[in-house]
């Protein structure tokens, strides 16, 4: 009797050694091990602290709705701010930057796109593209020229934010 289910016992019991160790991490990805990949640490731990204990492609998703909320409000500001500025030259910033932030809104629907259909090299990829359309606005102009310190800070989050899905996307596909 022990000899036909034991060999299935001692399946099971090696599946559930080899999975013990690994299975453990995929399943709760710590966030200062995500974190600890990223040039801005602090800032990273500070967006998904709150999701801790959630799944990688959960993370993703809730980093992805961050950056699309707030480039859509950016976009919207950035509609306005074109009408205020008086200077031309800040004037054409601003429409350059709201012309790299349709493209960068774009850019973040293709992640969304790219982590559902579970294709981590092309969601990795549109992230990068997202980080280039905002550093396109925050290089389109002198350093310093721009006046709007919330723009500037809008950028810099949107491009660590940006970071985070990357390494996200490659812990996804496995690296
Ligand atoms: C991340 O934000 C910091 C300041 O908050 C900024 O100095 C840095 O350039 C940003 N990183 C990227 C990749 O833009």
């Amino acid at each position: 009797m022990a000899n036909n289910y034991s060999p299935l016992v001692a399946s099971i019991v090696v599946v559930l050694f080899l999975c013990i160790a690994p299975c453990a991490y995929s399943d709760a990805p710590s966030i200062s091990d995500i974190c600890s990949k990223h040039n801005n640490p602090v800032f990273c731990q500070e967006i998904i602290k709150k999701k801790q204990g959630s799944e990688l492609s959960d993370l993703a998703q809730y980093v992805i709705e961050q950056i699309q909320t707030r480039v859509g409000s950016t976009k919207t500001a950035l509609d306005s701010m074109i009408q205020q500025a008086k200077a031309p030259r800040l004037v054409e910033h601003y429409k350059s930057c709201a012309w790299h932030y349709s493209d960068a809104m774009n850019g973040v629907e293709k992640t969304k796109q790219m982590l559902e259909s579970r294709d981590y090299f092309g969601m990795a990829v549109a992230a990068s593209a997202v980080m280039t359309h905002i550093d396109d606005c925050a290089s389109s102009e002198a350093p310093g020229y721009d006046p709007s310190v919330f723009l500037v800070k809008t950028n810099q989050d949107l491009e660590n934010l940006s970071v985070i899905v990357m390494i996200i996307a490659n812990r996804l596909s496995g690296n």
